[in-house]
């Protein structure tokens, strides 16, 4: 089907069905663009949890989706493909088995990153009691409901510093937790996971794109390494980023994030420049969501991202306490 018509088609529908559209901002520019909001993950947990609709097609990864199943628990939540998941959020187990969180939803999708650890969350839990466990939107539903709080990369540094305890558990960012511990005075025990797409830039990478564009502003996201951050002139979330490079009285920038926020950079700023730091910083999960699959998710309704009740009550308590954050 052309283009435009795969278009009309779900705009109809969305009308139709009560549909609202949510993007995160490393979405494909179509989706973008048909897209009722796009936002970092802060911004679509908040957007989701106070929109009025029946169905959030949710466009971006499960763990998102999830999100805003917790958070609207009487909405209908799709995920246009089962299988974009975020690798990162499958590093953390919580008690050894590490196949069982998406059959929740009646879907068999193979977790996206072998298991590497030989501890569990509980383990983590057992060695520092006291310690309450701040844990990134990254992770699944059935992690953040043994968590205490939630975070996201816009606002950790908060997040960390709010709590009474002296010593916290951070997961499943490696790089997350190194920054928020360079903001904090707390002893942050930190998980290993990491983003393949942020983990694998390197400082030559900057040294390298600060020499092709001498003029641009480098800014970062907080899931690259803590080298490569301490280079950046700015390091914020995926929206943190986007309003920075409005408002900046520069014109040019490296952008050290997944290249989809391209788009909405040179949207929101169509006369500044920007360059992706590396071109292979391509989240291919995120992609995952195309216009076709929207459309059939919207005429079939599913696939369906509903968390069983008793883990989205658990959930949601750690979301609610990071939302109630200003
Ligand atoms: P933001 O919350 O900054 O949009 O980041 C989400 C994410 O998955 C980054 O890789
Ligand atoms: Fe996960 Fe990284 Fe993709 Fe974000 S960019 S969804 S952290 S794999």
């Amino acid at each position: 089907m052309v283009k435009d018509t795969l278009i009309e088609e779900i705009l109809s529908l969305k009308s139709e069905r009560k549909a609202i559209i949510l993007a995160h901002n490393y979405q494909r520019p179509e989706v973008q663009d048909i897209a009722d909001h796009t936002g970092d993950s802060l911004e679509l947990s908040r957007t989701a949890a106070n929109i009025d609709c029946e169905i959030i097609i949710f466009c971006g990864v499960h763990f998102m989706a999830e999100s805003a199943s917790i958070l609207s628990p009487n909405k209908i939540v799709l995920l246009p493909d089962i299988s974009a998941g975020c690798p990162m959020a499958d590093m953390v187990v919580n008690k050894g088995e590490r196949k069982v969180w998406r059959k929740f939803y009646g879907y068999e999708v193979e977790p996206h990153f072998e298991y590497p650890h030989n501890f569990t969350l509980k383990d983590l839990k057992n060695k520092y009691p006291n310690a309450p466990v701040v844990a990134y939107v990254n992770t699944t539903a059935e992690i953040k409901a043994e968590s205490d709080i939630c975070c996201t990369s816009a606002n950790v540094i908060k997040v960390v510093n709010s709590l009474t305890e002296d010593t916290v558990i951070s997961i499943p960012d490696k790089n997350l937790s190194a920054w928020a511990q360079k903001h904090s005075e707390k002893k942050i025990i930190s998980w290993d996971g990491f983003c393949h797409v942020h983990d694998r830039i390197t400082s030559k990478d900057v040294f390298t794109a600060r020499q092709k564009y001498p003029n641009a502003l480098f800014i970062a996201h907080p899931e690259c390494r803590l080298e490569v951050l301490e280079m950046a002139d700015h390091v914020a979330s995926t929206s943190g980023m986007i309003s920075f490079c409005k408002t900046s009285s520069h014109q040019e920038f490296i952008i050290g994030t997944e290249t989809g926020i391209i788009h909405r950079l040179k949207k929101n700023s169509p006369e500044k420049l920007f360059y992706p730091l590396r071109d292979d910083m391509v989240c291919p999960n995120m992609k995952k969501i195309n216009l076709q699959n929207i459309l059939t998710a919207l005429k079939e309704i599913k696939p369906i991202v509903k968390v069983p009740q008793d883990i989205a009550l658990r959930a949601k308590k750690a979301l609610d306490k990071m939302l109630s954050i200003k």
